[in-house]
């Protein structure tokens, strides 16, 4: 992984992408001539087709999905069962391991509530990295909390990430243990930015733990195979990848799936009540959702993946990867500026949108509020990251506060070549 990469500037600026062409697909940009938005790993900007298809089922066929016999109802179901299919293929799987979900955060308790609460055992050990996003760590102390309530003891084992960005992979392989049911990675890191190389872990945990993946900043980015990626079950969310808020994913391989249960129950539910709850579902869907669905928001989810099969996942990869690399070559030589690891510290030739730095003597929230004046949104603050025991050696490292740019599909080098010109004025005042 680490090397110090020296692509030049020319050749990383050689268009993959027509930009230009791209941007007026997001209506976003000709309302906000003058914005320059760095902040997709928080939430993506959404081309027309999206808000198109959010609009035509508000303003031209707003029914509920499969709950009546009229046509709008049937038809509705149809398209989530389509949209199914769509994202499943996406993603490399069958659709019956899909459930549609609100959002990755859904996507990851449900897998700590549906699986591990009916599958973890009194001395059980599962194993995660504190510096992992919020939505991927508390639903397992959550569930090691409410397990300790029914007499079941659970270990949650600490990894780290090392100082270039990736999982310390040593301290992966001596936290295992004939106990180790599952451990929680992520694909792509929302501050580092790094891709976790997860068939190598797959390799160190052996077969039997169970993998359960936040691909939350890698899909829409990068092409993305579960089987590829060897996961158990796999997390997203819709609005990272162009789609609205309120959709997410959650795959579930075979052998997780049939050790399952549902954690909500109700409307299509397949159950029987006569001589106790049976509970009989066909596929992952049938398990686990209940209810009403965000109907225009899965329906987007599927615009979002036709646009993006448009465009071609790899070339928005590799735009989105030059992007990443440029930027950081631009500004490796700034004086004080301070890379979070990720790119920044690892100079890989690969980047996945993500740069995370601060700057000497200019606090990262100044500093944001400074690029606000100027339309560059970006991220600052806790990141939802940096989950710390009170004392633990790096707590003066979790208080690092950076500033995190992103980047899709849209970006532009012109805004990059704009972004650090405004840094090197800060640094110079
Ligand atoms: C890596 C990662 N995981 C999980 C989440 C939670 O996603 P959501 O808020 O869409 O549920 C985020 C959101 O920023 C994230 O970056």
């Amino acid at each position: 992984m680490v090397s110090t990469c020296n692509i030049s500037l020319d050749l990383l600026r050689a268009p993959v992408l027509d930009t230009d062409a791209l941007r007026q697909a997001f209506p976003i940009f000709a309302a906000n001539p003058d914005l320059m938005y760095l902040d997709s790993a928080a939430t993506s900007q959404k081309p027309q087709l999206v808000l198109d298809t959010i609009e035509q089922y508000f303003a031209k066929n707003c029914a509920n999905a499969g709950r009546a016999s009229y046509s709008w109802s049937s038809q509705l179901q149809n398209a989530i069962e389509s949209t199914r299919q769509k994202v499943a293929s996406f993603i490399n799987c069958q659709p019956n391991n899909l459930a549609f979900t609100s959002g990755a955060t859904e996507s990851l308790n449900t897998v700590a509530m549906a699986w591990g609460l009916f599958n973890l055992a009194d001395g059980d050990e599962i194993m995660l990295c504190p510096k992992d996003h919020k939505s991927a760590i508390l639903p397992w102390y959550n569930l090691q909390k409410i397990l300790a309530a029914q007499g079941k003891q659970i270990s949650i084992k600490h990894f780290g990430i090392h100082e270039v960005g990736d999982y310390e992979l040593k301290e992966i392989k001596a936290g295992l243990s004939p106990k180790t049911k599952l451990i929680a990675l992520t694909h792509v890191h929302h501050v580092f930015g790094l891709d976790m190389e997860i068939p190598e872990i797959r390799g160190i945990v052996g077969p039997d733990v169970l993998i359960s993946l936040d691909a939350s900043q890698s899909i829409g980015h990068e092409p993305i195979d579960v089987v590829g990626l060897t996961c158990d079950f796999m997390s997203f969310s819709g609005h990272k990848m162009f789609a609205a808020p309120g959709v997410g994913g959650l795959y579930v391989h075979d052998r997780a799936k049939d050790a399952m249960q549902p954690i909500k129950l109700g409307g299509k539910s397949p159950v029987s009540v006569s001589g106790g709850l049976k509970v009989e579902a066909k596929n992952l869907g049938e398990l686990l959702e209940v209810g009403t669905q965000n109907i225009p928001a899965i329906l987007s989810l599927g615009r979002a993946v036709d646009f993006i099969n448009e465009i071609g996942q790899q070339n928005i990869q590799k735009h989105v990867s030059n992007l990443t690399v440029y930027l950081w070559q631009k500004m490796k030589d700034l004086p004080g500026v301070y890379f979070a690891p990720g790119i920044g510290v690892c100079g890989c030739e690969e980047g996945f949108g993500i740069l995370a730095f601060r700057l000497e003597q200019v606090a990262s929230s100044d500093l944001a509020f400074t690029l606000d004046a100027e339309d560059i949104f970006v991220r600052s603050g806790d990141h939802c990251a940096y989950l710390q025991d009170k004392g633990k050696e790096d707590a003066a490292e979790a208080q690092d506060d950076y500033i995190r740019v992103s980047m899709h599909a849209y970006n532009t080098f012109d805004e990059i070549d704009q972004f650090v010109q405004v840094l090197e004025c800060v640094i110079k005042n």
